[in-house]
């Protein structure tokens, strides 16, 4: 049993002790606590959010996660159920610190194992493009800790990128990471062919779409591609071979060497569906023997 399970399990066992489904989730984001509540408990939930309070002493509101995230800018529905009315928070996370507004962008905290293995991957001076940047959490990890030339962050919501333009200069990487707001597809196009020697995908729903512009994004040399999709995967079947078979097909088309280096599941995103990352080697033009 997790900390969190254990956490929720306690609050209930206060609050509601007859309720049975009492995990749904809790996150912790700065000082704001994003909890799922069980049908069953709907109508105690301000009760359990303010049992919940007094046992996290950092945190000064809970709000209650409604709908999934959705939309181009993948943000869920909120509730605000205790503590002071606000969305807003700061998050700290391997030495960066990150202002979200919880109402306006997306933010996990649980892609904190995946933002410092990506960032440890990176070579000094590479150059890095970023398609889905949000508040620029993977740019900044990568910028603060890597002695990289540049990072190009790209997001669509005009809120993200207002947030991340803050946190770049909150964590002093303006020197390197370059914000541009926008459709990564047609900035890449327009303005990023052939400059990166890797490309983050951190967008499930529109990875697959946009690989070709990832893939034009990289060198002539050649590059890396971080892709993250959702496969559903049933009994017995293995999600990453799932993911990597659905990728290769796309691939295949783009008419250069490619090969598949490593695969993970990030995290469990609904019964039988999980998040997976690849971390794809495209090789050099025209070589297509790698
Ligand atoms: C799942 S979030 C990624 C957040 C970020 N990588 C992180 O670690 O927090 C996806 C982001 O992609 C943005 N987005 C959606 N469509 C886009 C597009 N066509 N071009 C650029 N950004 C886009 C959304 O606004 C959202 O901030």
């Amino acid at each position: 049993m997790g900390r969190r399970f254990r956490l929720m399990d306690k609050v209930y066992g206060k609050v509601l002790p007859g309720c049975v489904n009492r995990f749904r989730g809790l996150d912790v984001v700065g000082d704001i606590a994003v909890i799922k509540v069980p049908e069953e408990a709907e109508p105690y939930r301000f009760e359990v959010a303010r049992e919940l309070l007094k046992h996290l002493p950092s945190v000064r509101v809970v709000l209650r996660q409604v709908s999934p995230t959705s939309g181009l800018y993948r943000v869920r529905g909120l509730e605000w159920l205790a503590g002071e009315r606000r969305t807003t928070t700061v998050h700290r996370e391997h030495g960066c610190v990150f202002k979200v507004d919880l109402a306006k962008v997306y933010f996990s905290p649980r892609l904190l194992y995946e933002r410092l293995r990506i960032a440890k991957l990176v070579e000094p001076g590479e150059v890095v493009v970023n398609m889905f940047a949000g508040v620029g959490c993977f740019s900044i990890v990568i910028a603060r800790l890597r002695p990289v030339s540049k990072v190009y962050s790209i997001d669509v919501n005009p809120e993200a990128y207002r947030l991340m333009v803050e946190n770049i200069r909150l964590n002093k990487v303006e020197q390197v990471v370059e914000p541009i707001l926008g459709d990564s597809k047609t900035v890449v196009e327009s303005r990023l062919r052939g400059v990166a020697d890797r490309v983050l995908m951190p967008l499930p729903e529109l990875a697959y779409e946009y690989l070709p512009s990832a893939v034009t994004c990289l060198k002539p040399t050649g590059g890396w591609i971080h892709y993250y999709d959702f496969v559903k995967a049933g009994k017995g079947e293995d999600p990453e071979a799932k993911a990597v078979q659905k990728v290769s097909g796309r691939l295949l088309g783009l008419n250069r060497p490619w090969s598949i280096a490593y695969s993970r599941v990030v995290r469990t995103v609904a019964a039988r569906t999980y998040q997976v990352v690849l971390d794809i080697r495209i090789g050099a033009h025209g070589d297509m023997k790698s």
